[in-house]
C-alpha cells in the first residue's frame, strides 16, 4: 500500500492537531444545547470517531450511508442506502460530518433530506474541503483542512474502496490512478 503513495499531504500528527481545534470549536458552538452527530458513511467513519471522542458534551450519534464514487475518481449518481429514523432527526440540531467536501452535491442533498424530515438545524463539518471544485452553494461550518484539487486517500478516504486505513492523507502515484481508470 505504501508503495502506491506519491506524497503525504497531512501527517497523522497534523490531522490530530486539526481535530483538537475542530473539537474545541464544535464544543463551544453546542455547549448547553442538544447535538446529534450524523456521520456520512463510509468515508467519514475514521474522522468522526476521532472527532467525537474529543467533544466533552452530551451528544448522540447517527449515520447516513451515501455513495457517489463507484470506482475511480469520477463522480457518479448519488445513492443514499441508509438513513436515520425520523425520531433521530425531528426537532434535533444535527452536525453532518463528512470526509471531504468536493462539488458539494452529496452533503447538500443529504442536508436537504434531513431538513425535509424535520431537523431543527443542519450544520456541516468536513475533514477536507476542496473549495476549488464546489458546484453547489454549500459552505462548511467547520473544516479541518483546505485541499488542492487533487485526488487524495487515507484517513477514511478511498480510491476504488481501498486506502481508507492509512493513518495520514496522501496523493497516489499517477500510474495507480491510471491503471484503475483503464480497467
Ligand atoms: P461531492 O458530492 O462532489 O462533494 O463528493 C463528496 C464525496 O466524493 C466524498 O464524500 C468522497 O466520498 C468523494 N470524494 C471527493 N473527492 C475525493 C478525493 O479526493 N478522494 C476520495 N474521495 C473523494
Ligand atoms: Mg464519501
Amino acid at each position: 500500500m505504501n508503495d502506491d503513495i506519491a506524497e503525504i499531504l497531512f501527517s497523522e500528527e497534523a490531522i490530530l492537531r486539526a481535530i483538537d481545534r475542530l473539537a474545541l470549536e464544535i464544543t463551544a458552538a453546542y455547549r448547553g444545547g442538544d447535538l446529534t452527530v450524523v456521520s456520512v458513511l463510509k468515508g467519514s467513519c475514521v474522522f468522526a470517531s476521532d472527532l467525537i471522542r474529543r467533544i466533552p458534551i452530551p451528544l448522540e450519534l447517527a449515520f447516513v450511508a451515501a455513495a457517489s464514487y463507484r470506482n475511480g475518481t469520477a463522480p457518479g449518481p448519488l445513492e443514499v442506502s441508509y438513513f436515520p429514523t425520523d425520531a433521530e432527526i425531528a426537532g434535533r440540531r444535527l452536525l453532518l460530518v463528512d470526509d471531504i467536501l468536493d462539488t458539494g452535491r452529496t452533503l447538500s442533498a443529504i442536508r436537504d433530506a434531513l431538513l425535509a424530515r424535520g431537523a431543527r438545524e443542519v450544520l456541516c463539518c468536513v475533514f477536507l474541503d476542496k473549495t476549488a471544485r464546489r458546484r453547489v452553494d454549500l459552505r462548511a461550518d467547520f473544516q479541518g483542512f483546505v485541499v488542492p484539487d487533487r485526488f487524495v486517500v487515507g484517513y477514511g478516504l478511498d480510491f476504488a474502496g481501498r486506502y481508507r486505513n492509512l493513518p495520514f492523507v496522501a496523493a497516489l502515484k499517477p500510474e495507480i490512478l491510471a491503471a484503475a481508470a483503464s480497467r
